[in-house]
């Protein structure tokens, strides 16, 4: 692992516009569980049933009572770890742009990152299915779920449920930023659901390098990425941070 975060380092030193793509793992070491593999929700739910738009529809009190309660539980008191930060420092020190992330709870932001583009939208509003009124999640009561608007609408998460479109102004940056950047980080992701794994296909197509932090292997690794950097994210990105400030 020595040699590659040198090479990272010595990447990213050269890049003159890097973005990073991240998801569900960069997140796992604030305490929030990812969707796939082990501890995964995704274990524990069918995706399609829990959470896919028609789910939702059907049985609002239902999705809110088996996910959206439990994540508010979970994001409300997570804060950012060494990934988050190490990004964040990345941008303070000029290298890192934009980050196109899959993530909803945050955390980005939290760290000091001024450039998040939330593909999936975000867990921070709660938003009315009637008139569009946003409330903070932080201060919805949730005692009677669904919780519900002035307006007597049904509050729903201000993110992006399967069956629904990415927000197209989510999905115009992040195409450009993937086409416009020389080095994309893809950190914590699985890359299997899209179209948010085909930003970095669009990054190498536009001559982008491809770096990989992650623990475990993706359909990108080999394929669309230079090399993949083993590892859980707080602890590479400690690794590059110092290599690079040496
Ligand atoms: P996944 O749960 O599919 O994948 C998490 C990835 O993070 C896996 O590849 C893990 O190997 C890796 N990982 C785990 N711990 C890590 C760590 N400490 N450091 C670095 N990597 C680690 O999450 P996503 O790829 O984000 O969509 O999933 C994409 C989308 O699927 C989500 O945004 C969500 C979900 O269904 C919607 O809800 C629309």
């Amino acid at each position: 692992m020595d040699e590659l975060i040198k090479k990272a380092a010595a990447d990213l030193a050269a890049a003159r516009n890097v973005v990073a793509l991240t998801g569900a793992g960069i997140s796992t070491e604030s305490g929030i569980p990812p969707f796939r593999g082990k501890g995964g929700l995704w274990e524990r739910f069918d995706p399609m049933e829990i959470a896919h738009i028609d789910a939702f529809m059907r049985d609002p009190a239902r999705v809110w009572n088996l996910l959206v309660k439990e994540m508010k539980t979970i994001v409300d008191s997570a804060s950012p770890n060494d990934g988050h930060k190490g990004l964040a420092r990345l941008e303070a020190r000029g290298i890192l742009k934009t980050i196109i992330t899959q993530n909803i709870d945050g955390l980005h932001q939290a760290a000091g990152n001024t450039d998040v583009i939330e593909f999936h939208g975000n867990f921070a509003w709660q938003r009315c299915m009637d008139c569009s009124r946003k409330y903070q999640t932080s201060q919805v009561d949730i005692s009677e779920v669904p919780p519900r608007c002035s307006c007597g609408g049904i509050l729903r998460p201000d993110a992006v449920f399967f069956g629904e479109i990415i927000p197209p102004e989510a999905m115009r940056r992040s195409r450009q930023a993937a086409a416009d950047c020389d080095l994309m980080l893809v950190v914590g992701t699985s890359a299997v659901v899209q179209p948010a794994a085909l930003m970095p296909v669009f990054a190498k197509e536009a001559g982008a390098k491809i770096v990989e932090i992650n623990p475990e292997k993706t359909p990108l690794t080999g394929q669309i990425s230079d090399y993949l950097i083993r590892g859980n994210a707080g602890e590479v990105m400690n690794r590059i941070l110092q290599q690079l400030e040496k």
